[in-house]
């Protein structure tokens, strides 16, 4: 038998993966923002697609955060919010992508005077087509703005009680520092009471103690980053235990600078220890990829081969929020994948 090399790139694009760590607004790419921004005569800064891509230019979270805010503010009708998720949809189709539990963040639209139904419907019409069309699967996630009070956030989730039946669960992002989760302990007791589930960013920029207070008092099924984890090794423990997943966003990490270069990223590092590490986009639009570039960098730079690279899908479908039965069947179909792969078979 011909033993042929091993092609990353050809065996990430056939594993099924599932996408759990994906702002939606932060999918806008320049050219359809423009287009939006120019259909309701929403003028922007920049006056050119080159002129905003040069802006992409961060130095951490909150210069990031900035620019994503602005950007946003072109979004305006019910058809603004489809055409955005079913771009990103259309994409990930062909990414192989099986499955997606992707955040919105109703607060950047309501508090320019969108509805919060305005938002939703849109997304949800686009979610609801692309499992006819493609078979791609999805949960919607209702992200709190953590930089805004507690109390806007229960007023978000009064706006997003009636569309309960849409929404799988509640989280928390934009800026970390100085925004413990426990300043949110109360709208996630009430929205956990009414049969949501919970996820938080923690540990992106903020200290292991955000990723503690996540678990405990938000009672977090999955954490979004985590990568400061490691810091706490008490805590890494307790990860590993639990299987709490961590939704790692690796080109992200290095866009906002929280390592410096991918080879210095700690996703192997968190995969030896045992953690359920998944690999994510955040915000693609701004950070230079969508899923299937995330595991090109990391399966480059970091050296990861298909073990790895299978093992990083499993836990994408083990950490979302869908049935064991299809679990095992994308387990079965990636299991098949290594086989070949680890025969020498050609991808
Ligand atoms: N909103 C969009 N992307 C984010 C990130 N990486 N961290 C916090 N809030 C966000
Ligand atoms: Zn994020």
């Amino acid at each position: 038998m011909t033993s042929v090399t091993f092609n990353p790139e050809h065996f990430i694009a056939r594993m099924p993966k599932a996408e759990l760590h994906l702002h939606i607004e932060g999918t806008l790419e320049p050219e359809l923002m423009f287009e939006i921004a120019r259909r309701n005569g929403v003028a922007l800064r920049f006056k050119s697609v080159e002129a905003l891509r040069e802006a992409y230019n961060f130095h951490n979270l909150q210069s990031f955060l900035d620019i994503y805010y602005e950007g946003a503010q072109a979004l305006i009708h019910e058809q603004d919010f489809y055409d955005l998720t079913r771009a990103y949809l259309d994409r990930v189709a062909k990414q192989n992508v099986r499955h997606v539990e992707i955040f919105f963040d109703p607060q950047t639209h309501t508090d320019r005077g969108v509805k919060f139904e305005t938002a939703i419907k849109g997304i949800h019409r686009a979610l609801y087509d692309a499992e006819y069309l493609y078979g791609v699967t999805s949960h919607l996630i209702l992200c709190f703005l953590r930089h805004l009070s507690a109390d806007a956030a229960m007023k978000t989730l009064d706006d997003a009680l009636p569309f309960k039946q849409w929404i799988k669960a509640v989280g928390l992002d934009s800026s970390e520092m100085g925004n413990p989760p426990e300043k949110f302990k109360a709208v996630f007791d009430r929205a956990r009471h009414e049969g949501l589930l919970t996820v938080a960013h923690a540990g992106e920029e903020g200290p292991p103690e955000y990723i503690r207070q996540a678990l405990d008092l938000l009672k977090v099924r999955r954490i979004d980053h985590g990568v400061r984890c490691l810091e706490d090794p008490a805590l890494v423990e307790k990860l590993r235990q639990e299987r709490v997943p961590l939704t790692v966003c690796p080109l992200s990490n290095i866009k906002l600078r929280v390592f410096d270069r991918m080879e210095n990223h700690n996703l192997k590092t968190l995969l030896s220890q045992g953690l359920c590490v998944t690999v994510n986009s955040d915000d693609p639009a701004y950070f230079g990829g969508y899923l299937n570039e995330n595991y090109q960098a990391v399966s480059q730079s970091l050296y990861l081969g298909p073990v790895e690279l299978v093992q990083l899908a499993k836990n994408s479908f083990e950490a979302s929020w869908i049935p064991q039965a299809d679990k095992q069947r994308y387990y079965h179909e990636l299991d098949q994948l290594q086989a070949a792969a680890t025969a020498g078979a050609a991808y």
